[in-house]
C-alpha cells in the first residue's frame, strides 16, 4: 500500500443512489500511484458505479471522489462494429484532436506488442473475443490517462482464453503498471506514457484478483460497502496453483460468503 506514496485515487465516504436504489454506501478507498487494486463483489453491488465515479462519469450523492485522470475499459467492449481494429484502438487519439492518419500511425506500432499484428484492418466481428478485449484494452491505454479502470475485462471469455488474457495482462502490468514511480522506465510512448500505471480492476473472479493485484478490496452485496482489504504480498509472476494464491483466494472467498446477503447474484 505504501503509506507515503502519492494517492492516484481517493474515495472518501462515497454514497451513490439511483432513485430508491443505493448502489454504493459509504465507500472509502485509496489507490496509490502505480498500485494495482482489484475490486470484487457480487453482481449489482456497485462495482461499475465505483469505476464511473473514479472516471468522473458519475458523481457521489455523499462523500468525495478525487482521482488523477482515468480511462475506463467498460464492462462491454463497446468497439465500433463498422470500424477496423486499428481505427477502434486509435479512437481516443482522434477524440483528442489527431487526424485519422496521425492517429493510425501512432496506434499501429502497439499492435505487435498486443498480439494483434496483421489484424489492423479487421472489423471487431472478425476478431476472437480475446483479441477484441485486447483492442479495447489498447484503446483504453491509448487514452494516455495515468489511471486505468478495467471493468470485468475478461468476463465474456471462456476459461482458456481468460487464463491466457490474465497472463498477458499480468505481463503488461509488469511492464506498464507495476513499475516503481521513482524509477523511470522506458515505457513505449505509444502505450500511453512513461510513468507508473495505476490500475483499478473490477472482477467477479477472486482468483483473477489475487493473480493480478497488489491489494484486493471486497465489497458487500448492494449497497456496496468495503468489507475487507487484503494485501497480496506475493512474488510475480503468480500462478493459480501457488500456495500463497490459493490461501488468499480462499480468504477472499470466505469474506465474500460471510458478507450479509441482500441482493441476488
Ligand atoms: N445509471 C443507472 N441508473 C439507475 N440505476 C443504476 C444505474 N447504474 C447502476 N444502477 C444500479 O446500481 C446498482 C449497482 O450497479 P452496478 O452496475 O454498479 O453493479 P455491478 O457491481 O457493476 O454489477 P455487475 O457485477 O453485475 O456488473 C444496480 O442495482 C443497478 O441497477
Ligand atoms: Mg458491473
Amino acid at each position: 500500500m505504501g503509506s507515503d506514496r502519492e494517492q492516484a485515487v481517493v474515495v472518501q465516504r462515497a454514497t451513490r443512489r439511483f432513485g430508491s436504489v443505493t448502489a454504493l454506501a459509504d465507500v472509502t478507498l485509496q489507490v496509490a500511484t502505480g498500485e494495482v487494486v482489484a475490486v470484487v463483489g457480487p453482481s449489482g453491488c456497485g462495482k461499475s458505479t465505483l469505476l464511473e465515479l473514479v472516471c468522473g462519469l458519475e458523481s457521489p450523492d455523499e462523500g468525495t471522489v478525487t482521482a488523477a485522470p482515468a480511462a475506463l475499459m467498460a464492462q462491454r467492449d463497446l468497439l465500433l462494429p463498422w470500424a477496423s481494429a486499428l481505427d477502434n484502438a486509435a479512437l481516443p487519439l482522434r477524440v483528442h484532436g489527431a487526424g485519422r492518419r496521425e492517429a493510425r500511425a501512432a496506434a499501429a506500432p502497439t499492435f505487435a506488442a498486443f498480439g494483434l499484428a496483421g489484424f489492423e484492418g479487421s472489423r471487431p466481428a472478425q476478431l476472437s473475443g480475446g483479441m477484441r478485449q485486447r483492442v479495447a484494452f489498447l484503446r483504453t491505454l491509448l487514452a494516455g490517462k495515468p489511471v486505468l479502470c478495467l471493468d470485468e475485462p475478461f468476463a465474456a471469455l471462456d476459461a482458456i482464453a481468460r487464463a491466457e488474457m490474465q497472463a498477458w495482462l499480468a505481463a503488461a502490468l509488469e511492464r506498464w503498471a507495476h513499475t516503481d514511480p521513482a524509477t523511470p522506465t522506458a515505457t513505449p510512448a505509444a502505450a500511453g506514457g512513461g510513468s507508473a500505471r495505476t490500475v483499478l480492476l473490477v472482477t467477479h473472479d477472486v482468483e483473477e484478483a489475487v493473480l493480478l493485484a497488489d491489494r484486493v478490496v471486497v465489497l458487500s452485496p448492494r449497497p456496496g460497502r468495503v468489507v475487507a482489504e487484503l494485501p497480496v504480498d506475493l512474488p510475480r509472476p503468480r500462478a493459480a496453483t501457488d500456495p500463497g494464491v490459493v490461501v488468499l483466494r480462499a480468504a477472499a472467498l470466505d469474506v465474500l460468503r460471510s458478507a450479509p446477503v441482500a441482493a441476488a447474484r
